[in-house]
């Protein structure tokens, strides 16, 4: 397949609410001598399913009903986002959804009795929504992934189901479509609010947002730097791992050259104490921004991205830039299992 400037997407199911709203974020702007700050509200993608894995799982979503699957198996951690919206889309679709769990602290995760607290977050939702739960101790989780997901799949498939494996955060081959196709949506924010946003700023977590919305800003031809904000891994983890998944979309979709111009920037000074930990700075840019403008934030991705941008501004790092769009994946629900680290 060749990907034209008007590019030739595959299959896709609607299932977010698009396009989101581009909105710039003054109060906050004018506290920093800088660029102006907008937000691409990809929090308002959906209700429970808001957030950057819906629009990946639209491309997901169409090659497994297109190969008849009727049975979704995905993995992340105890808390995970992408879990939660393929349990949601799992759900809306009539698919059975399987979720292989990494425990983060085995604390608050199994179905409460209405007296106890239970689960909390992310994983309430995922109980909620029907999915099948298995959680793994971490150690376990890291070393046995994919027995574990072989194991699963032939269980199912020994009941006369077939299975469709999903890797972390839908950061594959087919789920970057997902991005590629929001830098189109995010070229015609820029005409309407009549800006040239200079650098795209995101949190990256498994890569796929990154290759797609790099990805697609070179195949787009729009000239803005995006710049992913690593909240687990170093840099140049995520150099493979972006590198990775956009090698995949090339032998999926048959595509033999990448455009020149693709740049993949990552800044890993933000991780703080590791995945889905955040420092007490982490907190107060949440607490600042949503008392602010009304933004909500989460500890584990936007937070600390968002931190990370704020600091990088303080730096004089967007010298000279006149507009820069941080791009808003959602999390809200993470915050909640976090709550205790708030204090008002
Ligand atoms: C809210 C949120 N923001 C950002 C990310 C990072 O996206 P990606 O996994 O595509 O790097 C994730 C998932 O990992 C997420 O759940």
């Amino acid at each position: 397949m060749i990907v034209d400037p008007d590019i030739d997407y595959p299959e896709r199911l609607a299932l977010a609410q698009l396009p989101t709203p581009l909105q710039p974020l003054d109060r906050l702007s004018a506290q920093f001598s800088g660029p102006r700050i907008w937000v691409k509200r990809d929090d308002l993608t959906d209700c429970a399913l808001s957030g950057n894995k819906i629009r990946k799982l639209e491309f997901t979503l169409a090659r497994a009903l297109a190969q008849g699957c009727d049975t979704l198996i995905t993995c992340g951690g105890v808390q995970s986002n992408h879990c939660r919206a393929t349990a949601i889309l799992g759900a809306r679709l009539g698919l059975k959804v399987h979720l292989l769990l990494r425990d983060e602290e085995l604390r608050n995760e199994e179905p409460g009795d209405g007296q106890t607290t239970g689960p909390d977050g992310n994983l309430f939702l995922d109980y909620l929504a029907g999915a099948e739960i298995s959680i793994y101790p971490k150690a376990e989780f890291q070393t046995r992934q994919r027995e574990l997901f072989e194991y699963w799949s032939q269980h199912y498939a020994a009941q006369g189901h077939k299975p469709y494996l999903i890797p972390t955060g839908a950061s594959d081959g087919t789920g970057i479509w997902g991005y590629i196709r929001c830098v189109g949506e995010l070229i015609t924010d820029f005409k309407q609010a009549d800006i040239q946003p200079t650098h795209i700023l995101h949190a990256t977590g498994s890569g796929g947002t990154q290759a797609g919305l790099s990805l697609g800003c070179a195949l787009h031809q729009l000239d803005a730097q995006v710049v992913g904000v690593a909240v687990c891994d170093n840099a140049a983890y995520f150099q493979r791992k972006v590198m990775g998944d956009i090698s995949d979309w090339q032998s999926c979709y048959e595509i033999t050259a990448l455009p020149a111009s693709l740049s993949i920037q990552v800044n890993d000074d933000f991780i703080g104490p590791g995945y889905s930990k955040a420092g007490p700075e982490v907190f107060a840019t949440i607490k600042k921004v949503a008392a602010l403008e009304g933004l909500l934030l989460d500890p584990v991705y936007t937070g600390k991205a968002f931190h990370g941008m704020l600091t990088l501004i303080e730096q004089g790092y967007f010298a000279g830039a006149s507009d820069i769009v941080f791009v808003h994946t959602g999390g809200l629900f993470g915050l909640f299992a976090q709550r205790e680290q708030l204090s008002f």
